[in-house]
């Protein structure tokens, strides 16, 4: 989240140009473009393949279907799959997010309201609190809730029994979750980045329900600077649209494409600013490392986790940053993307080491 959102989270609604209804109309925009089924859902083959299954055999048994993990990079689709796994089941879903369950109580207030057959979609499930964990163990296992009444030697614990349900877990650190909770689901998907195929199809689909003219040539020019993420797609999309209305005929080929996304800073390979920033420090203040994640960090004024999660698995996929146990390193690619030589003096990298898993 950008420095000023934080401090004031309407600071879009400031600019007297931008009505509370346009903001609204982007998001509800965003949710526009959620595949509802699991046929519109584009790429992740495999996983889709083995979902399908899963998902028909239980709709045929008029079953719920076993519990499902989906873990992976932030905007992949894993909200996205929870709502698909509800509709292909015909089946109502309740959402919540790990850190929206505080207590064991309210967990027991979610459950006693699903109903039979119901899906309910955990995000962010690795921070659930563990008291909230143990709950849903045999609520999982057992359909069973037990609830603790009053406190102190006073306090006994009750048990309810609960429908069966269909537990939907999302992550972006699949390593956080416990053992006995990855071990309670059915199956733990894990999605990958995907292909410029896949996102060129996303980028036609997007403009399609957007409304939005665009050739092969545009698609190809967005899906290939989306970074594997077709959240991002659909980000540039909209820009490229907006720029396209703006300074071009509202049609948009590769040109207006390639031109609209230099023009809001985003380059051939679909860096930003801040991963050109990151890289930038890393090569130029700390002479392409190592260094360590925090000051890393703290140089370009984001929380770790921002950096951890968000901007180094890309760079990291992309070959332009390796972390080693002693810190961050900068590749070779990363030195030519900033258009700059390696230092000779750079300790050679021991690409033998395997570098930790990117996001666990
Ligand atoms: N396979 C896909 N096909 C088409 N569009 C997709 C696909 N996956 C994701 N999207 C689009 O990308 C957007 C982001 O997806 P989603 O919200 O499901 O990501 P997420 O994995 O839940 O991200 P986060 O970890 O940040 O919650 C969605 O609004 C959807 O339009
Ligand atoms: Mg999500």
């Amino acid at each position: 989240m950008a420095r000023d959102e934080l401090i004031n989270p309407n600071s879009s609604l400031v600019n007297p140009e931008v009505t509370e209804d346009d903001v609204v109309e982007e998001i509800s925009e965003e949710s526009g473009l959620r595949p509802t089924s699991l046929d519109d859902f584009v790429g992740q083959a495999e996983l889709k393949e083995r979902l399908g299954i899963i998902l028909e055999a239980a709709a045929e048994r008029k079953q719920a279907a076993d519990h499902l993990l989906f873990g992976g990079p932030p905007g992949l689709g894993k909200t996205t799959l929870a709502g698909i796994v509800a509709t292909e089941l015909g089946a109502h879903l309740h959402v919540t997010s790990g850190p929206a369950i505080e207590r064991a109580g309210d967990l027991a207030s979610i459950l006693t309201k699903v109903e039979r057959g119901d899906v309910l979609f955990i995000d962010e499930i690795h921070r659930l609190p563990r008291v909230v964990e143990e709950v849903l163990y045999p609520a999982m296992e057992d359909l069973q809730l037990d609830v603790m009444l009053g406190k102190g030697p006073a306090a006994r614990s009750i048990r309810f029994d609960i429908e069966p349900f269909t537990l939907v877990g999302a992550t972006t650190r699949t390593g956080l979750i416990t053992g006995p909770l990855r071990d309670r689901f059915g199956f733990a998907f894990r999605l990958e980045y995907y292909d410029a195929a896949d996102l060129e199809l996303i980028t036609l689909r997007a403009a399609e329900v957007l409304g939005v003219e665009i050739d092969a040539g545009g698609a190809s020019e967005i899906a290939c600077r989306s970074r594997g993420t077709p959240r991002i797609t659909n980000r540039l999309l909209r820009r490229v649209r907006d720029y396209a209305q703006v300074r071009g005929t509202g049609k948009i080929d590769q040109e207006t494409a390639s031109d609209g996304l230099a023009l809001f800073g985003i380059d051939e390979r679909g860096l930003d600013k801040v991963d050109r920033t990151l890289l930038d420090n890393l090569c130029n203040r700390f002479g392409g490392g190592p260094v360590g994640l925090s000051t890393l960090a703290i140089s370009l004024g984001e929380p770790t986790e921002t950096v951890e999660d968000v901007i180094e698995p890309f760079l990291i996929q992309q070959g332009l940053l390796v972390r080693t146990p002693r810190g961050r390193v900068a590749t070779p690619a990363s030195w030519k993307h900033l258009g700059m030589a390696p230092p000779k003096d750079q300790e050679v990298l021991d690409l033998d080491f395997e570098p930790p898993a990117i996001i666990d």
